[in-house]
């Protein structure tokens, strides 16, 4: 059950008869691939005609058969793979690599306009604000692909055309302002002005697509479904928390209105067509002015006085803790997005816990419970899933009870054992419920509603017990084993200590040195792993689970507690796993967030890639990598799995690449440096401009299923 529901295949269907014309699709095409991209147009009225003879293809289609074609019998198709493609190699190039047989385009780059009429990129960098709330985001990350129904005005099968909503994370000043005054640094003299262009780069951006017969996607721009979300849309706070005395600001007095989400990092969909988006790293926008002592609450999440280096603070009192104390307790929520009605506000669901979320990943347990999977990101903090309190209705998938399930529900948080036998790499768990009243999360202990228990979800985590993990990045279900989930920790070089959760939630887990243990085995753990978990019985909603290292990434060579796994080998190296998720088939892709100098440990892994895993075999090929200086992240697909989106972030970023720009004097390039010399390392994707954060559409040339 959860499979269909949860994937991108099979998302609810409103109309019978699109579903009946996408099941008489896939059996043609089965009978005859080659027919395979004549049929790419979709599912839309010229297409019928063809359907009704290509239903006889061996189908039980009550419609007439034409007489048999002479000639001989088609083939029979090659069986699905799960790995059918050839792996490539590493590369530390300034271009998106991809096998043999595959092609891959940059799309909507960062700057580009959301709509017909919208204002066009400045190669210079200098757009304003207003203009950057009409164009896309930067720092593409999460995504997901929701087709229009046939009627082609709501939620539905179609591959062909349909809405690609995806999330900007943050904005590299480097690139994205263009040089001042100041010499030393090309930021300065910072203005509110430059502040709202960064708030208007964040968020996310809903992209109306199609897809053209030869593959090829477009931007349809005149589109009322294009938009844009950003750092100052109004949004609804949602569930046990909103309108708390933490939520009140004097803008919003009741509590129930913020400006804006922020650092929307992951993703997750839901059966109803809805988009959600996680807000990760909002401590980073915030700061103070003039003397301020930070509470215990603020410690835990992370606020500090100069923040990130945004600078808003400075110059927008909304930013400026001391001004607006209770503003960042308005960020770290999932956001749901109806991305179908463009009027719609978006909606943080605090029910879902307040941390640095990273992804989102529902699934529909058997009996009906909605399960929200996410991790919270940073060194040394916890996995938590929701289970919803009302049940979804499969025969409505788009229901208003459905809409409301994010409302209310309970959140558990992970603790990982040893299980029975000590030192192999797996064992039991249990999922601990953050609930007022239970566990210790008692008035006497500080936690006096469950409002005030959700804000703080990181301390009343930390008050249960929970286990301090590496870094939890993104969550993904198996659709073909209910309730078999995997989670990247994408790495810790914190770990190897002896400090442990505080229960009085005074945790500094970010700087904390746990010891290692068997769900975090290594120490100095640079390259990172993915853990699995089986739910037991399959029950996504059951409280305890048994759990295996699916991968620990590292060097072959290195032997002892940090060497690899033996699914690790020379042509599949890579660090630092971050984005994660199942195709419909039950591949499990993987993306790569981590260190690309291509030296010392990470030696023979070049730049940012994605990589394929058979969650079976546990094989693992290597399928795409990215240009200088990106991560990779973000991936989504068109229902039929002919058309893969993924999102290239960040590329050009200085770090420790092997080919970034170096002076005169041979000293590296600093970002002031790069900002006066924005073509000196990367011009992706754009030649002779400077690099922009850019989806890009992956398909096969022969238009096959990719991966397949
Ligand atoms: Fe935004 Fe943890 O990656
Ligand atoms: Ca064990
Ligand atoms: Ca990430």
């Amino acid at each position: 059950m959860s499979s269909s529901l949860r994937d991108d295949d099979g998302v609810s269907n409103p109309s019978d008869d699109a579903l009946h014309l996408n099941t008489v699709v896939e059996r043609a095409l089965a009978v005859n691939p080659a027919r395979r991209r004549l049929m790419l147009g979709g599912l839309g009225a010229a297409a019928v005609p063809f359907l009704a003879g290509l239903s006889a293809c061996g189908s039980d289609d009550p419609a007439p058969s034409p007489a048999p074609a002479p000639g001989p019998a088609p083939a029979p198709a090659p069986a699905e793979a799960m790995l059918g493609f050839t792996a490539i190699a590493i590369s530390s190039a300034d271009d998106i690599k991809v096998p043999t047989g595959y092609v891959a385009t940059a799309f909507i780059p960062w700057g580009e306009p959301i709509a017909e009429g919208g204002p066009a990129f400045k190669a210079d960098a200098s757009n304003t604000a207003a203009e950057q709330e009409l164009q896309i985001g930067d720092n593409h990350d999460g995504m997901a692909f929701f087709g229009f129904n046939t009627a082609g005005n709501g939620f539905g099968p179609r591959s062909d055309e349909g809405l690609l909503v995806l999330n900007h994370e943050y904005i590299n000043p480097e690139y994205f302002y263009a040089p001042g005054s100041d010499a030393s640094n090309w930021m300065l003299p910072f203005s509110y002005e430059k502040a709202r262009k960064a708030q208007a780069a964040h968020g996310a951006s809903i992209v109306h697509v199609r897809r053209a017969e030869n593959g090829t996607i477009s931007h349809v721009k005149n589109s009322p479904y294009n938009r844009r979300i950003h750092g100052n849309t109004p949004m609804s706070l949602q569930g046990a928390a909103a309108g708390h005395a933490l939520m009140q600001t004097a803008a919003d007095p009741a509590g129930i209105e913020v400006l804006g989400m922020l650092n929307n990092c992951g993703n997750g969909r839901t059966p109803w067509g809805t988009y959600l988006t996680c807000e990760e790293n909002f401590n980073g926008y915030f700061g103070w002015n003039g003397a301020h002592t930070a509470t215990a609450l603020e410690n835990r999440y992370g606020l500090s006085a100069g923040g990130s280096g945004y600078n808003w603070h400075l110059v927008d009192p909304r930013f400026d803790v001391n001004a607006n104390p209770n503003e960042p307790n308005r960020f770290g929520y999932i956001v749901e997005i109806d991305p179908f009605a463009p009027a719609s506000k978006p909606v943080k669901r605090t029910a879902l816990g307040r941390f640095k979320h990273e992804n989102a990943e529902l699934v529909v347990a058997a009996n009906g419970k909605v399960v929200v999977y996410m991790g919270c990101d940073e060194r040394n903090e916890y996995i938590y899933k929701f289970v919803s309190n009302g049940s979804f209705d499969a025969t409505n998938p788009t229901s208003s009870a459905n809409r409301r399930l994010l409302e209310d529900g309970t959140l558990y948080v992970a603790k990982f054992e040893a299980g029975a036998t000590a030192g192999d790499k797996m064992g039991s768990g249990q999922w601990i419920a953050l609930r007022l009243g239970e566990n210790g999360l008692t008035p006497a202990n500080g936690f006096h509603s469950q409002a005030d228990l959700l804000i703080r979800t990181r301390q009343a985590a930390d008050r249960v017990g929970a286990t301090m993990m590496d870094r939890p990045e993104w969550v993904a279900a198996n659709p073909k084993k209910a309730g078999e989930v995997y989670v990247t920790l994408t790495n810790n070089n914190r770990r190897g200590g002896s400090t442990v959760n505080n229960a009085d939630g005074s945790t500094t887990a970010g700087s904390a040195r746990p010891p290692a243990d068997e769900s975090n085995p290594r120490s100095n753990n640079v390259w990172g792993h993915i853990l699995r978990w089986n739910e037991a019985n399959g029950d996504a909603t059951a409280l305890s689970f048994s759990w295996d290292l699916f991968v620990l990434a590292g060097q072959p060579s290195v032997t002892g507690e940090r060497a690899p796994s033996s699914n690790i080998n020379a042509n599949n190296l890579f660090n630092s796993p971050d984005g994660l998720a199942f195709d419909s088939f039950g591949r499990l892709w993987i993306q790569t967030d981590g260190a690309n100098s291509n030296t010392g440990d990470f030696a023979g892994m070049g730049n940012n890639q994605m990589l394929v895993a058979d969650p079976v075999t546990k094989e693992i090929r290597r399928f795409l990598v990215g240009p200088s200086g990106c991560e990779i992240t973000g991936i989504t697909w068109t229902p039929d799995r002919y058309t893969m989106f993924i999102n290239v972030q960040h590329p050009g970023e200085l770090g420790s690449h092997p080919n970034a720009p170096k002076k005169a004097d041979g000293s590296a390039y600093t970002d002031n440096d790069i900002a006066r010399d924005p073509t000196k390392f990367s011009t992706w994707p754009t030649p002779n401009t400077r690099p922009r954060s850019a989806t890009v559409v992956v398909r096969r040339t022969d238009g096959g299923v990719i991966g397949g």
